[in-house]
Order: structure tokens, then C-alpha cells, then sequence
């Protein structure tokens, strides 16, 4: 007879069979899907811990000449999160609006004229940094005893909250090259973000690729967007966590998965990542990490 160990799993609720964290309220994910994308918005659509904050972020400074958010407003208030708030919040938004969302791309609202901004991150990385989110925000989990193995085996199986980290990448991968989308790696905005930058502007406009060649304004862009000075402001921006938990911008790193990973592990997700890329074009995205 084989023992298995039980391993812990965070508590979700489910949409359909989609998972979402406890404290999102069920009618926000209705409303949110239900959403009619207008040709000026802009999505910022990403798997969770993927870099979702740093680009709304980024997308706002340019839209605003490199001016940071006042001392009043937060992230979360000028670029709501898409299925949490529902469809009511975000049009009362100015435009353009800037929407956060974690949706599969055949979830996501849809326009022609939309602009979709998407970031995608290692998956090892990403399971980290999610296993972090995910112990710290205990009334969306309960799972602030968990440990980074069990949290392994739940993203390892895409049971995890908005699904499995390849059905979204996959699918939107399947999209880099509609006009309407950007296509970005969080690994290739840490190497060079002046360069990240200048590719979103020119897809969001000329007119954005005229402010930052402004130099003043280029580096108040790149001041206000370093890890440094969004882990200064972060206190107001997201919900309180435990003073045992890490911070919600933590450590913002390529390369911290070997800290946690076991060799199984890594072979597993390895293997993983090799048979769902298989043909897609995916398959050497990230050989260097
Ligand atoms: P880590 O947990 O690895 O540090 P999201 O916003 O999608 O939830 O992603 C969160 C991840 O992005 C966290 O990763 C966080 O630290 C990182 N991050 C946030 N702001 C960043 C910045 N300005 N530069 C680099 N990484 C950043």
C-alpha cells in the first residue's frame, strides 16, 4: 500500500467551473463577462502575478506624461479589475479606460478597435509569486498555513483560481499577432523597460510615442515604474496583508523559482511546459530561465 501525502488546497468558489477567489463578489464575474468593450479601451490582460500591476501602471504614466497617481488615488481605482467589479464600475470609467483583467481570451469582452496589452511570465516564476498571493490574501484563500509544495501540485493541475496558467497563455499566444494585441514577456520588460515602453506607446499611438520622446517625461515613466518606488507606494493600493506575509510587489525577480523548486518539481513543470507548447511557437520563449 503507497501513503500519499494530502496536500493543502486554498479555497476558490466556481463560476461554471472557472475558480475565483472567495472575496470576489459572483456577480462581478457575471457582469464583468457581459461587458461591450468600447474601441478606446485598453486591456491589460495577464495570467495572475504575471506583471499585471507594473503594466496598468505603465499604461498610466503614459497616458498621463509620466505624472504618478496623486496621494488619493489607487491602482485599483483607475484601472479596475475587470471581473471582480463588473461592468458598472468600469463604464463609469473616463476614456480611455485602462481594465485589468485575468480572463482567457475567449472570456475576455471583445473590440475590433480595443487594444489588448498582454504579459506573460515564466510559469515558474509565476507559480511562486502566486503561491505568495495566495497565502497572504487570506479571506479570498484560507490558506495561510500552506506550504509552496502544496500550493505545486494545485497550479500544476490548473486547480487554481482563473484557471490553468497554459489554457491562458496558450490561447492568447494563439493572438500575438492580431493588431489589436501586444504580446510582452515580464522577462523582456526587467531586461529592458525603455524598450518595453516605447512598444507600448506605439501600439496604443503615435500621439504616446511623441510624449515619451519627450526625455523628462521618459524618465519620470521609468522612475515612477521601478519595483522600488511601486513598493513604496503599494501600502495604498492593495488590501492589508498579515505582517508575517510578503508584501503584494514582493521581490519582482527573474530567477527566484530555484529558491523553492525541488528537482521533481522543476522536471515536472519541465515536461509540462514542453507538452503543452509542443507546435505552438511557445517552446523556447524562455530557455534562458
Ligand atoms: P514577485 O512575487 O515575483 O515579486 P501581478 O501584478 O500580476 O500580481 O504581478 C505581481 C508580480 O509582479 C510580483 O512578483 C511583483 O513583485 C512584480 N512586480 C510588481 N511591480 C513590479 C515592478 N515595478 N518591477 C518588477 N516587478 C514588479
Amino acid at each position: 500500500m503507497t501513503l500519499e501525502r494530502e496536500f493543502k488546497k486554498p479555497r476558490y468558489y466556481l463560476h461554471n467551473g472557472f475558480r475565483m477567489p472567495m472575496g470576489f463578489p459572483p456577480e462581478g464575474f457575471r457582469s464583468g463577462i457581459s461587458y461591450q468593450a468600447q474601441p478606446s479601451d485598453i486591456f491589460i490582460a495577464t495570467y495572475p502575478k504575471c506583471g499585471t500591476t507594473w503594466t496598468q501602471y505603465l499604461v498610466w504614466l503614459i497616458l498621463n506624461n509620466g505624472q504618478p497617481l496623486s496621494a488619493s488615488q489607487t491602482i485599483s481605482e483607475v484601472s479596475p479589475h475587470l471581473e471582480e467589479v463588473g461592468k458598472e464600475t468600469i463604464t463609469k470609467l473616463t476614456s480611455p479606460r485602462i481594465i485589468k483583467t485575468h480572463l482567457p481570451y475567449n472570456l475576455t469582452p471583445y473590440h475590433l478597435e480595443a487594444s489588448y496589452i498582454y504579459i506573460a511570465r515564466n510559469p515558474f516564476d509565476c507559480a511562486v509569486s502566486f503561491y505568495h498571493h495566495t497565502r497572504g490574501f487570506i479571506k479570498h484563500y484560507d490558506f495561510a498555513n500552506g506550504t509552496f509544495d502544496d500550493f505545486f501540485e494545485c497550479f500544476i493541475t490548473g486547480e487554481v483560481d482563473f484557471g490553468d496558467y497554459f489554457d491562458n497563455l496558450v490561447l492568447w499566444y494563439e493572438h500575438k499577432d492580431d493588431d489589436n494585441v501586444l504580446f510582452l514577456t515580464y522577462e523582456a520588460m526587467k531586461s529592458n523597460l525603455q524598450k518595453a515602453i516605447f512598444k507600448i506607446a506605439t501600439f496604443l499611438g503615435s500621439k504616446y510615442v511623441e510624449t515619451i520622446k519627450n526625455e523628462q517625461v521618459l524618465n519620470q515613466i521609468m522612475t515612477h515604474s521601478n519595483f522600488e518606488s511601486m513598493s513604496k507606494k503599494q501600502e495604498r493600493w492593495s488590501s492589508k496583508r498579515p505582517e508575517n506575509m510578503p508584501p503584494f510587489i514582493r521581490k519582482g525577480e527573474v530567477g527566484d523559482w530555484k529558491n523553492y523548486f525541488s528537482p521533481e518539481q522543476t522536471k515536472r513543470l519541465r515536461d509540462k511546459f514542453k507538452m503543452r507548447t509542443l507546435g505552438t511557437g511557445l517552446e523556447n520563449l524562455w530557455l534562458e530561465v
